[in-house]
């Protein structure tokens, strides 16, 4: 690292994602390929750039997902911790270092965060009366309380925000407040909070904001914000700063750091952002830098991907909050992305209504670098989009195989095929056509990098393919396949130019389209390339090319069918007579039944009982009697002899005069029958079923 501690540093974070569900595209496109690509590209020109991330894994969606399941918030967040890393794997995601907010590391840096801004006055506490949750034995705040809301009338608003107007509330606006936990009525109660006064801020806040706007349609300021930012800030700020509560009343989470407030803990909104600084520090830690200089020093800038449902926090709370401590720059840039909506609807994880990260990655295992290209070509950077799989198949199609896969492929066949994969030297003698094809090649990295420094993702790569679309336009007008024979020269001139264009395409690709990168640069012997090697003369005349498998399979019909398929709620099976799922239940219950194999022995009809058949079974443990409502589907001489699995403990019970000491497990068919389930050979009487 020694040679660029004097260069200015950038400290990149995306938002960190709730450790209680899965990745979707919605999450890529928003946060974390735009930063992707913003980062391949600052490594790929050697500027000194980290990025963290790392799971945020307190807060009440957390621990309402964890009381759905049945189970503890610790356990929730550890199964998503890794799946979520899966899925940033799964599409290239290349953070320099990914934590976690649960850690006893992070706890200390929260915690230590928290009593500086005590000292520093930065609180006001008040006593003052909450809602609160008798049943559940609960302090409802956030999202464990909805109602009406008071500003749009919406049903389902939550105690810190409507989703549907956006509208930020406080619990006690809430018109006929509901728990969600238990569902009941909420009382009110007395208890202690610690506030953040943010109106005392919003003098420079408002400067602070605006600060990059002057010029913000200047086009080489990469410090101007998004207007939707600034627009969204602006608003926050015209309505005036109300004072936020910094703790809760609740258990999950880290703990506030005072002697007496036991059973609080830190507003996730306070916790979850130094979970940048833990993530950081950890970093530093095993590259033997000091975070200090990513977190304290004005040479570096901070800069904080995000969606637009974080944006407040990251520009007016977060922002106060390093100001009130004192030690900490502020972020220098908050390029924010909107929604994408999917297939004419909301993402909504409730409905299934969502492409899922680990689960494409999985069905798809080459499937990366298209992807985010989709998803570059369509990221909300200035408005909510759409992603559509018809929309994916013809990007695919007919951008990546037809121009991309198909120019690529076509100069290394050329090459093969008429020099033996060796690229001619450099030519003398170059047509007006030549020049040209040569000058926007050399433009096209600076353009690139401009419109990456100033977020514009979308028209980047558009730029970046531009390049494809010059050699294909080239290759195709310049038909070097009808010269072969009466001009070698002009053929030798074209295929020198069209590995250039190739050779390009593999470093201005390569934040886009990691994978793509790689194949291209390891076939034009270019691996190491940097984005200053980009230029005319990037692959030398004598270069040897390797060979380049088809870099992208064409999408058919049937795929995008099955991908449709898959959203929503729907059951895999259509069958109207198959049973809705019944309502869940606990490990506990499930292992408290005593389930084992048993074989019958034994089987008579029950005297003047049409239904029933008398079974005596051999459990392994005994010998016993088990009256089994079944007669209509077997006669006994068909149960004598079979294996069946029996619930042991089923309390006795007296049937038709005979006691029965047991239950035989049957299986209903959706054709109104009933068969046995019969274990596999070698399963044998008191076998327990768990
Ligand atoms: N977990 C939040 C969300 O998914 C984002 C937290 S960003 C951080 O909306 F700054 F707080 F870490
Ligand atoms: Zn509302």
């Amino acid at each position: 690292m020694s040679g660029t501690t004097n260069k200015k540093r950038r400290l990149i974070t995306s938002a960190l994602p709730y450790a209680n569900g899965h990745i979707h595209v919605g999450h890529i496109a928003g946060a974390y390929l735009p930063a992707d690509i913003y980062v391949r590209y600052l490594r790929s020109v050697g500027e000194n750039v980290v990025w963290v991330c790392g799971s945020d894994e307190h807060g009440a969606a957390i621990t309402l997902r964890a009381k759905k399941d049945n189970t503890t918030p610790q356990e929730i967040v550890d199964k998503y911790h890794v799946e979520m890393q899966d899925a940033f794997n799964g599409l290239d995601i290349s953070f320099d270092h990914y934590s976690r907010t649960s850690s006893e590391r992070h706890h200390k840096v929260a915690k230590d965060f928290f009593l500086k801004l005590l000292a520093n006055d930065s609180f006001e506490i008040k006593t003052e009366e909450q809602y609160y949750d008798i049943e559940e034995d609960q302090f409802l705040a956030d999202r464990y309380i909805t109602g009406t809301c008071p500003k749009c009338g919406a049903d389902n608003a939550y105690g810190d925000q409507c989703e549907k107007c956006g509208s930020t509330l406080s619990p006690t606006e809430l018109i006929n407040p509901k728990s969600t936990l238990s569902g009941s009525e909420p009382v009110l109660k007395s208890t202690t909070l610690w506030y953040l006064p943010m109106g005392r801020h919003e003098d420079w806040l408002r400067d602070y904001i605006e600060k990059g706007e002057l010029d913000g349609e200047h086009h080489h300021n990469s410090k101007a914000w998004k207007s939707h930012v600034i627009g969204q800030c602006k608003s926050w700020i015209d309505g005036g700063l109300q004072s936020r509560a910094m703790t809760r009343d609740l258990k999950w989470g880290v703990p506030v750091p005072v002697e007496g407030a036991e059973g609080k803990v830190l507003y996730v909104w306070l916790d979850a952002p130094i979970g940048y600084i833990t993530s950081t520090m950890e970093w530093a830690e095993k590259n033997g830098e000091d975070w200090k200089d990513w977190w304290q020093s004005p040479d570096t800038e901070l800069l904080h991907f995000i969606g637009k449902d974080n944006i407040v926090f990251h520009c007016i709370i977060f922002p106060i909050l390093l100001k009130e401590h004192g030690d900490y720059i502020l972020p220098h840039q908050v390029p924010a992305n909107e929604f994408m909506n999917l297939e004419g609807d909301k993402i909504s994880t409730s409905r299934n209504w969502a492409v899922w990260v680990k689960e494409y990655c999985e069905s798809s295992p080459e499937g990366s670098d298209v992807m985010r290209y989709v998803l570059t070509s369509i990221m909300p950077e200035q408005r909510d989009s759409e992603f559509t799989w018809t929309d994916f198949r013809d990007r695919v199609n007919n951008e990546l195989a037809d121009v991309l896969g198909n120019f690529v492929n076509r100069v290394i066949v050329l090459t093969r095929k008429y020099y033996d994969s060796v690229v001619p030297d450099s030519p003398n003698e170059l047509t007006e056509i030549d020049t040209k094809v040569l000058e926007s090649l050399a433009a096209a990295p600076d353009k690139i990098a401009d419109l990456i420094s100033r977020h514009r993702y979308r028209e980047a790569q558009l730029e970046a393919m531009n390049v494809a679309r010059l050699g294909n336009k080239y290759l195709t007008e310049e038909e070097p396949w009808k010269l072969m024979k009466t001009n070698p020269a002009r053929v030798a001139t074209i295929m020198h130019i069209t590995a250039q264009v190739v050779g390009n395409l593999s470093v201005v690709l390569e934040p886009f389209l990691p994978r793509t990168a790689a194949k291209i640069s390891s076939a034009m012997g270019v691996e190491n390339a940097k984005w200053s090697d980009a230029s005319t003369g990037i692959v030398a005349g004598g270069t040897k090319l390797g060979d380049l498998p088809i870099l992208f399979a064409k999408i058919d019909d049937e795929f995008v069918e099955v991908q449709v398929a898959k959203l929503g709620n729907k059951s895999s099976n259509t069958n109207p007579n198959i049973m809705p799922q019944k309502d869940p239940t606990t490990f506990d219950n499930f292992t408290q039944m005593d389930l084992r194999v048993a074989t019958v022995t034994e089987c008579v009809q029950v005297k003047k009982a049409d239904k029933l058949l008398q079974l005596t079974v051999d459990t392994g443990l005994d010998i016993r009697t088990v009256v089994s409502g079944i007669a209509e589907h077997f006669k006994p001489e068909e149960v004598i002899g079979r294996r069946v699995v029996l619930l042991a403990n089923l309390e006795p019970r007296k049937i038709r005069g005979v006691e029965s000491q047991g239950m035989v497990l049957m299986a209903s068919t959706a054709d109104g029958g009933l068969r046995f389930i019969t274990p596999e050979e070698g399963v044998s009487p008191g076998d327990v079923i768990s």
